[in-house]
């Protein structure tokens, strides 16, 4: 039996989950895997090659052409796709609108389960993503629920985009997220729901911060009892 740490974080669309999970794996030496830039990168290969989301041999076929890598060094979201960074891309909006139908496909999550869970195979991880304490580490020490108020999401997400996107509009970025939170809580394939056993963690009036030492205390409550 392997004694590695599996620190899970689920929760709704841009509430926050990959700010706590690169601090934690920061801050405890564990490697940071973002499940989500996984089904964001499959999304842009599968909109580059105009893959029909209704044609189950496509798919298979996408599927085994896709290659995807972390760099886990620095404690980010690095993602390469077929050798090719893609980590800005994958958060643009035509990704963000098409992410949720993708990753409601079948034969999309579990080749996408199927490698997270050999990532996670004997090392020390924080994985965050939708399913993560239920399907793919339902063994993991510590699972964390995030959610957030909508409009401060919305918000947090909007700030963000902005940047570099000066014709984004705060109802596109609200609109995306309600969509996508309703489509990832009412697919069949594992959708986003809390584990029996995960702690909720609302962070609306939190900080980066608050909320990182909020799972580092439960952490250690669960390991020194
Ligand atoms: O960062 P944000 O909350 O915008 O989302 P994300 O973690 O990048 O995930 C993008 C989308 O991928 C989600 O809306 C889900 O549809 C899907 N996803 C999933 O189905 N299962 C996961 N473990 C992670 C993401």
């Amino acid at each position: 039996m392997s004694n590695n740490i599996v620190i899970a974080i689920d929760g709704y669309s841009s509430c926050g989950k990959s700010t706590l999970a690169k601090a934690l794996a920061q801050k405890l030496h564990f490697i940071y895997i973002d499940s989500g830039a996984m089904y964001r990168a499959v999304t842009l290969y599968f909109l580059r090659e105009r893959v029909n989301l209704h044609d189950n041999n496509a798919i298979a076929q996408a599927l085994k052409n896709i290659h995807l890598n972390f760099n886990s060094r620095d404690y980010q979201s690095h993602i390469t796709l077929n050798d090719e960074e893609v980590s800005e891309e994958i958060r643009q909006m035509p990704v963000s609108d098409n992410v949720s139908a993708v990753a409601a496909i079948k034969e999309v999550r579990h080749e996408m389960v199927r490698q997270q869970q050999r990532m996670g195979r004997s090392k020390n991880i924080v994985m965050d993503g939708r399913d993560i304490g239920t399907t793919v580490f339902p063994d993991a020490q510590l699972k964390i629920f995030m959610t957030a108020d909508p409009k401060v999401r919305a918000e947090r997400r909007y700030k963000e985009l902005s940047l570099k996107n000066p014709g984004i509009t705060l109802e596109d970025v609200f609109e995306n997220i309600a969509h996508r939170d309703y489509q990832d809580t009412t697919r069949e394939e594992s959708p986003l729901v809390r584990a029996k056993d995960a702690i909720i963690l609302d962070n609306t009036n939190l900080s980066p911060d608050e909320q990182l030492q909020f799972a580092l205390d439960k952490l250690s409550d669960l390991l020194e009892p």
